[in-house]
């Protein structure tokens, strides 16, 4: 007797069919259980993006962040999330060399966490990948425009896309993409007419940011948009000021402490009464 397991979480054909039915693809990225359940019912899509490199473990970029970091945060973002459609991004060194050792890579992320996609950068350049990774049932979301795992070559997070000079590069990887398989593709720092412009010529959803409110979605680091981090790129809207909040409850809890009002009887077991 074979058991049927019934998924309800969001599938890539249900995301791919907001473009044409013109529903905004809302999507933040996630690295925790307990945050991917506040997430979920609100968010299509959740990324395990490698952002957490520098979000939470302090680096300067991401090229230090390995396969090892991004299963592990998945798994525990798979932990809470039930319903958004969760994708793992691949790090740096984990999918360039060739599409035998990409495949060889987002299969165990895949068997490893349950997640349902991975995210890589590049666009004509990862197009043959992209191609053999589809091909073999791994969905891939697609990232052009500022691809951050190449900062050394950019020299620095800058704008794409700002003269007219660079756009037919630019269009043509996301040509390239769509046609190599890709669900999706996130369009970072990328000039606001050139981000419309792909938007209205490619297939697939467009997933902006700091590119252009005429994406087909939208997606922000979690941290950023809830005023976690003290220098956000200057696009990000923030929704919340928890960095100011977390400060301002810590130092009440330290006053407390100190001052020996620590009131909680909540916060001392007590003793049942020996003999
Ligand atoms: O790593 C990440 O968080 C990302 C998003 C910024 C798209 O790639």
């Amino acid at each position: 007797m074979s058991a049927v397991v019934e998924s309800k979480r969001i599938s890539v054909p249900e995301i791919m069919a907001h473009k044409a039915a013109h529903q905004p693809v809302v999507c933040l990225t996630c690295y925790h259980a307990h945050t991917a359940r506040l997430l979920d019912e609100h968010v299509d899509l959740m990324l395990v993006g490698d952002s957490l490199g520098m979000v939470i473990h302090g680096m300067e970029n991401s090229l230090g962040v390995t396969l090892e970091m991004m299963i592990l945060h998945g798994q525990a973002v798979m932990r809470g999330a039930q319903k958004a459609l969760v994708v793992i991004d691949m790090p740096f060194g984990s999918y360039e060399e060739s599409p035998q050792v990409a495949f060889r890579n987002a299969a165990r992320v895949m068997q490893e966490t349950g997640c349902q996609a991975v995210k890589l950068e590049g666009g004509t350049r990862m197009a043959e990948t992209i191609h053999y990774l589809t091909q073999r049932g791994v969905p891939v979301m697609a990232h052009i425009g500022l691809t951050p795992q190449r900062v050394q070559i950019f020299g620095g997070f800058k704008t794409q896309g700002r003269t007219a000079a660079e756009w037919p590069e630019i269009e043509a990887d996301a040509r390239a993409v769509t046609e190599a398989g890709a669900f999706s593709v996130v369009l970072e720092a990328m000039a606001e007419p050139l981000a419309a412009k792909i938007t209205a010529e490619v297939a697939i959803p467009t997933v902006g940011i700091g590119a252009s409110p005429a994406c087909d979605g939208q997606i922000l680091v979690m941290e950023d948009m809830l005023g976690l981090n003290p220098k956000p790129p200057k696009f990000v809207r923030q929704y919340a000021s928890m960095g100011a909040d977390i400060a301002a409850a810590v130092k009440a809890y330290a006053a407390d402490v100190r001052a020996r009002t620590f009131p909680g009887k909540e916060n001392v077991y007590q003793m049942k009464k020996v003999g």
